[in-house]
């Protein structure tokens, strides 16, 4: 199995590395966040802060994923990794559905009973969450976050950055813009502009 590299080991981590064993095609031996000061193994996988990533990144083959839920930390990181030569790969539950149309960017995590359908075109970065639906010929940015139970359905865009709430719904053709965020529970209806929050059914600015 390829090694792998996770940086991050908060509750979004448990879940990648779940996916990983689940995939069974990566073979984690390092696990990095900055929680972490000195460099440690634990069970035969090294423990330590995000900066040791870049010798792991010169000293072996490993290839990494970014197993941290928020968008703009995420971005950051996968910034800096990306500089240093680091190679991402996406990670892929079992248990998911990716219609074989569908494309998905390096480093963008899909989780167990999510739905991608045909010519769905997901950036780098990303997370389609548990259980939630990416239907068809949707264009999902770098850095975005699709939650639990979300769906977006035929034709939608989500910007750079955007986060879907759990729950949220978007219908036919709408935009999400850049950095926005969908309030869980939320239904939109019209197009949403870049770097907002919006709530309700319909949705509703509730702040810049
Ligand atoms: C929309 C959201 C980002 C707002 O967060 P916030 O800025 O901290 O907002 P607050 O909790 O201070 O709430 C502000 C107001 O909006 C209301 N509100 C918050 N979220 C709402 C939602 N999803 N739907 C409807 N109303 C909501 C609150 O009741 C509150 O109303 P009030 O002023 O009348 O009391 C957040 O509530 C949310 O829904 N996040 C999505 C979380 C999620 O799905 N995460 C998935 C992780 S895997």
């Amino acid at each position: 199995m390829k090694p792998i590299v996770i940086i991050g080991e908060g509750g979004h981590s448990k879940v990648v590395q779940d996916i990983i064993a689940a995939e069974g095609v990566y073979r984690v031996i390092a696990v990095l966040d900055d929680k972490y000061a000195e460099v440690f193994e634990k069970d035969h996988v090294l423990i330590g802060p995000i900066s040791y990533a870049e010798k792991l990144n010169e000293e072996t083959d490993a290839v990494f994923v970014i197993a941290i839920g928020n968008n703009q930390v995420r971005e950051k990181i996968a910034r800096m990794l990306f500089k240093a030569g680091a190679v991402f790969k996406a990670v892929v539950h079992p248990f998911s559905s990716v219609s074989p149309s569908a494309r998905l960017g390096a480093g963008t995590v899909v989780m167990a009973g999510s739905v991608i359908n045909a010519d769905a075109v997901i950036g780098e970065h990303a997370i389609i969450n548990s259980g939630a639906v990416v239907e068809h010929d949707n264009q999902i940015g770098n850095f975005a976050h699709v939650s639990p139970g979300a769906v977006l359905t035929g034709n939608v865009c989500v910007g750079t950055g955007a986060h879907i709430g759990a729950g949220a719904t978007v219908i036919p053709g709408k935009t999400v813009g850049e950095w926005s965020v969908v309030g869980a529970g939320t239904v939109v209806i019209n197009d949403i502009v870049d770097d907002v929050t919006v709530i309700g059914v319909p949705a509703k600015i509730m702040k810049k």
